[in-house]
This record gives C-alpha cells, sequence and structure tokens, in this order.
C-alpha cells in the first residue's frame, strides 16, 4: 500500500519528530524501491546524521553505493554543510582576489572569515546541496529521498528557496548597477576596459545565475505534488502524534503535499500484556491521526526486534512495509 502510493514519486521528503524511524524509514523505501528496478538515491539532510551508522557504511558528501538489488540500486549521501561553506568561500575568494586591488586581499579574506561563522550559512549551504543533488538526480536517479532533520530545520528548509531566490535577484540587480559604475570608473581612469576585472564581474554573474536556475528547480519541484511529497514518520504516541499534527499543518500551510504517514514501530497485540497495554495506547493515537488527516494513506509499521543495523535490518524493514 505504502508503496503503491509512493510508487509516481520522483522525489520524497521523509521527516518527523526526533528519533521515530525517519532514517530506517528513509532507507527502507529506497531498498524495497530498488528491488523493483529503482536507481535509488538516499540523501541526509540531518547535520547529526546516521545514514552511515544504520548501513554500516561511510557515507560522505558524494554518492555511494549502500545495496544492489535485482536492476536497482541504492546509493547514500549524507550532506556536509561546512564543506559546502568552505567550497562557496573558496570561490567567492578568488572571484574577489581578481576584482579587488591586492591591498584590499586580506580585508577580503578577513571578511570571508566571518561569512565562514555567519548565522544560517550552514543551512544555506544545506539548502544550496539539496538543490544541487536535486539536479543530480534528474538525470541518474528514479528517486530522490530526503532523510531530513527533526520538524523544526526541516520546515525552514522547505521555506528557504524562496528566500534565498529573492536574495539572489538583490545580488544580481546590485551587480548590474556596480557593473555599470564600475567600467564607468575604469573608462574615466584608463580610457578603456580592463579584462581582468570584467572577467570576474562575469564570474559572479554567471555563479548567481546557476544558482537562481537550481533554486528555481528546487521551488518548482517542491511544489510539485505529482512529483514530490512528503512523508512523514511518527510513533502513534500521544506526544510525538500532536508534534505530527502541527507538522502536517505547517507543510500545508507552505504548500507541501503529504504523501503519506507511517506510524512506526507498532506493538503487536500477542506478546505479553506490556506491548498489549502500549497498543492498545497507540489505539487511540492512530484514531487521532486518521480523524485529524482525513485523506492521507496511512501506513503501520510493526516494531522489529534484532540488530536494527546493517543492510538485512534495513531489508527486513523493507519486507514489513505495507
Ligand atoms: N520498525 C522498527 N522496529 C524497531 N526498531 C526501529 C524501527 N524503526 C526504527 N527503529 C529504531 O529506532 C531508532 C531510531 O530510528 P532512526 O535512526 O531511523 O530514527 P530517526 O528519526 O532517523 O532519528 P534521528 O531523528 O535521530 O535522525 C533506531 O535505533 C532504529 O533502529
Ligand atoms: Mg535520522
Amino acid at each position: 500500500m505504502l508503496l503503491d502510493v509512493l510508487r509516481s514519486r520522483r522525489v520524497l521528503f521523509v521527516g518527523g519528530k526526533g528519533g521515530v524511524g525517519k532514517t530506517s524509514i528513509s532507507s527502507a523505501i529506497a531498498l524495497a524501491r530498488a528491488r523493483e528496478g529503482a536507481r535509488v538515491l538516499v540523501v541526509s539532510t540531518d547535520p547529526a546524521h546516521n545514514l552511515g551508522h544504520l548501513w554500516g557504511a561511510e557515507v560522505g558528501d558524494e554518492p555511494v553505493r549502500l545495496a544492489t538489488a535485482a536492476h536497482g540500486y541504492v546509493d547514500g549521501i549524507e550532506i556536509d554543510p561546512r564543506a559546502t561553506v568552505d567550497r562557496h568561500l573558496a570561490a567567492v575568494h578568488d572571484a574577489m582576489r581578481r576584482i579587488l586591488p591586492e591591498r584590499m586581499h586580506p580585508h577580503a579574506k578577513r571578511h570571508l572569515e566571518l561569512a565562514r561563522e555567519a548565522p544560517g550559512s550552514h543551512e544555506a549551504a544545506v539548502l544550496e546541496r539539496v538543490a544541487d543533488t536535486v539536479e543530480l538526480a534528474r538525470e541518474h536517479y528514479d528517486l530522490l529521498v530526503f532523510d531530513t532533520a527533526p520538524s523544526g530545520h526541516t520546515l525552514r528548509l522547505m521555506a528557504l528557496p524562496r528566500q534565498l531566490g529573492d536574495w539572489t535577484e538583490t545580488l544580481l540587480a546590485n551587480r548590474d548597477r556596480s557593473e555599470r559604475f564600475s567600467s564607468a570608473m575604469r573608462g574615466l581612469a584608463s580610457g578603456r576596459d580592463s579584462d581582468p576585472e570584467r572577467s570576474g564581474d562575469a564570474l559572479i554573474r554567471q555563479a548567481l545565475l546557476r544558482r537562481r536556475g537550481r533554486f528555481e528547480l528546487l521551488q518548482r519541484t517542491v511544489a510539485d505534488p505529482l512529483a514530490t511529497g512528503f512523508v512523514i514518520v511518527s510513533v502513534a504516541e500521544p506526544m510525538p502524534v500532536a508534534e505530527t499534527l502541527e507538522l502536517s499543518e505547517s507543510l500545508r500551510r507552505i504548500g507541501v503535499d503529504i504523501a503519506a504517514l507511517v506510524v512506526n514501530r507498532r506493538s503487536p497485540q500477542d506478546a505479553g500484556e506490556l506491548l498489549a497495554a502500549r497498543r492498545r495506547l497507540e489505539d487511540r493515537g492512530l484514531r487521532a491521526l486518521e480523524d485529524r488527516l482525513p485523506g492521507v494513506p496511512l501506513a503501520e509499521v510493526p516494531l522489529l526486534g534484532g540488530d536494527p543495523r546493517g543492510e538485512a535490518a534495513v531489508a527486513a524493514l523493507a519486507d514489513a512495509l505495507p
């Protein structure tokens, strides 16, 4: 049922409260789809990654193969915001050195060091990589699964493309103005255009335009309910249920389609009174979710025993998906 509902989507954002099973469910969905022949990329956007731990593999900023199935496979990435910020600042530094006179270089360098620690720079870097992977996946993967950070962080991330798009727009407009100004100044000073400076300007402009293109694609992708869906993972206990309802409300407000709700770690009925009592409590949570989220496909995944790490564990969870 869950897989049927998700089969038509090319991009899934998997989110929910901390520790409910986002990484496990993302990976299980990925493996199940790979078994059907899909090329799947799982991307962890959570700065506290646990994708590598789950698969027992070294996962980093570039795709690594986590599993191969009949015709499909699962690759994984853990986005490294610091590496992204470093790359970005190195490019800006390079462009600045071309544009600015030499005596200004130390000053520019100090400025960039400050920018590295500026609030929001990591979030923006993660978003930049999210936009990159959406672009990459269009050609190389059939399904892209984002294993996201606990709720608040993810929502800010999903609202960011528009803000950063506007900001890029402003930068481009400012560049147009300063480009006209500096070429007028150069004309006055030397009577002709100086090439290296122009190429610096052109580089920055090019980078900004590329970035605007990526954010536009991300924004279109996030807003397209046919291609993209949000999968909320929860457990059916009172607190996570309340948070799930809040999260679904916020997602609706920003126009993201909720593809499915996964109620994870359902207690068994026939394994002793303790678990049976837990299950009765979960039943109440489940009913609340059904009442408050009518029309959202709801999938229950059982509580599993055994070692939760390694490909076999992901496979067991994939088998347990309804
Ligand atoms: N269906 C299940 N049965 C048993 N254990 C499960 C199940 N799903 C997840 N777990 C276990 O629950 C714990 C949390 O799972 P997971 O790491 O996938 O959650 P998460 O939401 O990604 O956490 P975080 O918010 O810290 O990233 C892990 O120990 C995992 O093995
Ligand atoms: Mg996780």
